[in-house]
């Protein structure tokens, strides 16, 4: 039996984690959850955004699965995401994004993945006044997080047969910075001659997803391009209802949905559980559970193929409850 680390979040992510938890027992899937209240609420009610007890648990388990947590805009605390980033070291943020059964959008056949670099750039919080008119935000890129992201994006291309990796920088106006990602995508490169590469800079890169999206396939770049570029690949699949995540590092690896916490429509059995399943199946590969994950996989498209059964978020009326019991019902 494999324990994992369950952060219930705020806003939806008790909800969708209920789904997800629902599913895997359903399935009797060989996983043990230890559940974690984190994020605003249990701050304000233990003083602290992650219990000590969780990271005793992340500590023991080394696999989490999370679910949203809000960060309040301004001054207080700095995000739950980053902290566990920065913390665990889970340098590789890898979000695909997948074209899904009877998911109707302006796109087909979508499937890129995009490698996002998890722990630097404008990440690293560091924010200076100058003056009452004037902050300033440093932008930190180092050889050492870029070789390890643009070689995770290189060794997952050729593990999964993927053709090509694409570098997505601001390099002719971040000359230093996004100089430095790029030139060393240019070395690494070098290492697969089985791997088809191009550049886009990073304005480019977002008017041809949305115009040619099949021209992509792997991507890697930069903390803020990823961030937002897969938001975007979000909606060419759906929207962020839809979209899962890995963020690995060497010991430890979190799996999470997309997505924030949705506070316009918590607590309303409204939220589409499917980012955090897909990120549930993730978790289950990782782990070297490759059935489990590929039966909930199949339960999932069969319901989204039908289409009597769908979240408000992709034109339907079904509850997170009635989506979640159309997917048990296919398992069984
Ligand atoms: P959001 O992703 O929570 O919501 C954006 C829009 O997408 C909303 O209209 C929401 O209803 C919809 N949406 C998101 N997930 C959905 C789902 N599963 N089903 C149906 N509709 C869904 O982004 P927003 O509003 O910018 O952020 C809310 C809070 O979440 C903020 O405090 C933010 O910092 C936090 N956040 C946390 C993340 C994390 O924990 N990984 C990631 C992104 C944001």
């Amino acid at each position: 039996m494999t324990k994992v680390t369950l952060f219930k979040g705020d806003g939806i992510g008790p909800e969708i984690c209920e789904s997800v938890v629902r599913i895997f027992d359903a399935l009797k899937v060989d996983v043990e959850f230890e559940p974690f209240e984190v994020g605003e609420a249990e701050y304000y009610r233990n003083g602290a955004l992650i219990p000590n007890a969780a990271f005793d648990s992340i500590e023991r388990n080394k696999i989490i699965l999370k679910a949203p947590i809000t960060t309040p805009i301004g001054k207080g605390f700095r995000s739950c995401n980053v902290q566990l980033r920065e913390k665990y070291d889970l340098y590789t943020n890898i979000r695909p994004a997948k074209s899904l059964p009877n998911v109707k959008t302006p796109f087909e056949n979508i499937d890129m993945v995009i490698f996002r670099e998890n722990t630097e750039d404008l990440y690293v919080g560091i924010e200076e006044k100058i003056d009452e008119n004037t902050v300033h935000a440093t932008k930190v890129i180092t050889r050492k997080c870029s070789e390890r992201i643009i070689r995770a994006a290189f060794n997952y291309a050729v593990k999964n047969n993927r053709k090509k990796v694409s570098c997505i920088h601001k390099a002719n106006i971040l000359k230093m910075s996004d100089g430095l990602f790029l030139s060393i995508f240019n070395e690494i490169k070098e290492e697969y001659p089985t791997i088809e590469t191009d550049v886009y800079i990073v304005d480019n890169a977002c008017m041809q997803m949305v115009m040619h999206p099949e021209k992509f396939d792997v991507m890697v770049m930069p903390n803020l391009y990823g961030d937002i570029l897969s938001d975007l690949s979000s909606g060419l699949i759906g929207g962020l209802g839809f979209l899962p995540s890995a963020n690995l590092g060497d010991e430890v690896a979190m799996f999470e949905a997309v997505h924030g916490s949705a506070p316009d429509i918590a607590g309303k059995n409204l939220a589409n559980p499917t980012a955090l399943l897909l990120s549930a199946c993730m978790m289950l590969e990782y782990i070297g559970k490759e059935e489990p994950a590929k039966q909930i996989r199949s339960a999932l498209f069969e319901v989204l193929e039908e289409g009597t059964v769908r979240t408000r978020d992709c034109g339907g009326t079904a509850t997170t409850t009635e989506f979640t019991d159309a997917i048990i019902e296919k398992l069984n």
